[in-house]
This record gives C-alpha cells, structure tokens and sequence, in this order.
C-alpha cells in the first residue's frame, strides 16, 4: 500500500534519564553531559538521513531545552518543531526516582510559565500541543485556557493540538474537535497512540483525515511490547515479515502505521542513532506489505482497556 506518511523524531527517550523501559540491558552513561551529547548525536543524524519534524515536551527532562539549544546552534530553515504543555518534569534527574516522574497540571499559570519558555522554539515551532488531554482535567471546558491558546495560535499562526492517551482517546478526540473558540475550530493537529496492538482509535482518525487535520501518530512500537518475545500471538507474525523484508521488527511496526492509516506523521521514539536507524528502514522502497500482510497485522490487535492497563504497569528504569 503506498503512503506519504513522513517519519518525525520524539525526545521523550532523549531528554532524561528514565523513561518507559521494556528491555533489561541498559548499561549506558546516565550523565546529563552524555544524555546531550547523545541528544545531539541524535538530532544531527535525524537530520542527516531527512527527518524535519521533532516532537518535544517541557516534561521530557531536558528533552525541549536540548532542542532549543540545537536549533539555535545548527540554525537548520526547514525544521518543523512541536511541543507541548500541561506536564512537569519532577525526577530532577534522580536514578530510581519513587513516585511519578511528571506531574500533570492544566491551568492558566502552567500554560504561560512554559510557553515562556516554549516560545523559544520559535519560528520554527508549528505545532503546541497540551500534553496528555484529558476529560477530568477539565481542559477542554476552561474558557480562559482555550482563549489563551487561540490567542497564541492567532498570533503566532501555529497549529494547536492535543496530545491523547488512554482507552477513551476516542471520546477526548471527538470532544477536542467540536470546540470552537470566536468561531474558528481551536484544534488543528493530534498526536494519537494507534500501533499494531492498540488499533482502537482508526476510525476517529479517519474522521481527522477527511477533516485536513493534523495527525501524528506516538507509540507505534507500544513503547518496545512489539519485541516481546513471550507474546505467541504478535511476535512469530512480526519475526516472520522482519525476516521477509530484512528489516527489524520495530520497522514492520511502524511500516505498519505508516500503511494502514496514513497519518500526517509517524513517530519514532528511538533512544540513540542505531534505533533512529533501524525505526528509518520502515521508509525502504522494497517494504510494502500485500493485502492478506496488513489484514494479518490487523487481527494482531488487543482490547484496549487492558493494553492501557499494561502501559501502566511498565516500569521507568
Ligand atoms: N502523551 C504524549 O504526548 C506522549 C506519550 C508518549 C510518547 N509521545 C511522543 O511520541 C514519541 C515516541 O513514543 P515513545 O518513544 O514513547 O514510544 P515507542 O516509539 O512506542 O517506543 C520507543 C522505545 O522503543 C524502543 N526502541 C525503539 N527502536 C528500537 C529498536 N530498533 N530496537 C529495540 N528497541 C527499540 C526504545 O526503548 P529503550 O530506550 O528501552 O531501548 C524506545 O524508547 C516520544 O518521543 C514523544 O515525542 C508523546
């Protein structure tokens, strides 16, 4: 099936020290000298083999002021920049940290303390996106937070987006898209969880598409479940077309949201150069599943109560 889906690069895994973690080997330097050294590493080899869009959050540790360093410093014109507000990061850089290493909070005073800090980004940032949306925060109903991002949306002329994660995406997607703010649709662009096991979201997002929104598309690797090796079901599927195409797993995985959906972007959330480069053979030419291929991927997917169940028992290490 073809796709002009392009492949953007996200720094949750970039920026700090502990993220979601799925393997066991991680014996790397935890230093912050060398997590921006490896950011930058990163960014430029992105860059180099074609990536432009980057995907970053004041709550990815250092992650948003490592891109702000770097696009100031490589001074690239054809970037294409998001981030995000909404969260804060709280580890402080602490290995084994107890407790939840970012902190959600939808107000009015987060909103302009990081976007004071955002706006850096700028004129290369396209995207602001308010991290994780959801029903019980009360952010889709607080006036004074959605004047505020039209404002900035009117002003700045970026897009305005929403973040979602969760078994009720749907029903946060379908809010977010009717809200109206002086009779203009506030929201522009939403970056969605959608891979081969949590598949719950295709339909709200084709309705997306044929609204010329925005979608980006997080978590096309179930933030790494797809290399489970236990998993009987998924994992001989994906082993079997990895060895047809000689790519990786993680490459399938992403070929595969890139083929079924079709989204504005796909990202990659690969934590040094040699994922980066793995995640890009999703992109070779010779990679193009069959129909019975991408029906056979669609049956892989779970029930999403209990897929959000897991995510939130996986460990940061
Ligand atoms: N609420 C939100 O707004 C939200 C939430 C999540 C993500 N995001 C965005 O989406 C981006 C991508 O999401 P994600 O990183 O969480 O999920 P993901 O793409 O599903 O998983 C990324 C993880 O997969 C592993 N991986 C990647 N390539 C690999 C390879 N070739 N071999 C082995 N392991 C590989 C790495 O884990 P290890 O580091 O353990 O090796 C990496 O951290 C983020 O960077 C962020 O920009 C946004």
């Amino acid at each position: 099936m073809s796709t002009t889906t392009k492949i953007g690069i996200g720094l949750a895994a970039l920026g700090r020290p502990e993220y979601i973690n799925i393997r066991e080997n991680h014996a790397i330097d935890k230093s912050p000298v060398a997590f921006r050294e490896n950011a930058f590493k990163v960014l430029d080899f992105a860059y180099a083999k074609g990536v432009r869009y980057f995907d970053t959050a004041p709550s990815y540790g250092k992650g948003e002021r490592y891109l702000i360093d770097w696009k100031t410093d490589r001074k690239h014109s054809d970037v294409f920049l998001s981030t995000k507000w909404g969260y804060t990061y709280v580890a402080n850089w602490e290995l084994g940290y107890q407790g939840k290493h970012e902190v959600k909070e939808h107000s009015i005073e987060k909103l302009l303390e990081q976007w004071k800090e955002s706006k850096l980004l700028l004129p290369e940032l396209q995207i602001y996106q308010v991290h994780s949306a959801t029903l019980d925060s009360g952010i889709l109903k607080n006036e004074v937070v959605l004047s505020q991002l039209h404002w900035i949306k009117q002003v700045m002329g970026i897009q305005i987006g929403i973040s979602t994660s969760g078994d009720n995406q749907n029903e946060i997607i379908l809010e977010a898209l009717n809200i109206k703010v002086d009779n203009d649709y506030l929201f522009d662009s939403f970056q969605v969880t959608y891979n081969i096991l949590e598949q719950s979201t295709f339909e709200v997002l084709n309705v997306l598409k044929s609204k010329n929104k925005t979608i980006i598309i997080k978590e096309a690797l179930a933030n790494g479940r797809i290399f489970n090796k236990e998993n009987k079901t998924v994992f001989p599927v994906l082993e079997g077309l990895s060895k047809k195409y000689k790519v990786g797993i993680d490459a399938i995985a992403i070929r595969f949201v890139m083929e079924s959906l079709n989204p504005t972007y796909v990202l990659s959330g690969a934590s040094d150069t040699n994922q980066l480069e793995q995640n890009l053979k999703a992109l070779e030419p010779n990679l193009t599943f069959s129909a019975s291929e991408l029906k056979e991927l669609k049956l892989l997917r779970t029930n999403p109560t209990a897929y959000w169940e897991e995510r939130s028992k996986l460990s940061w290490d």
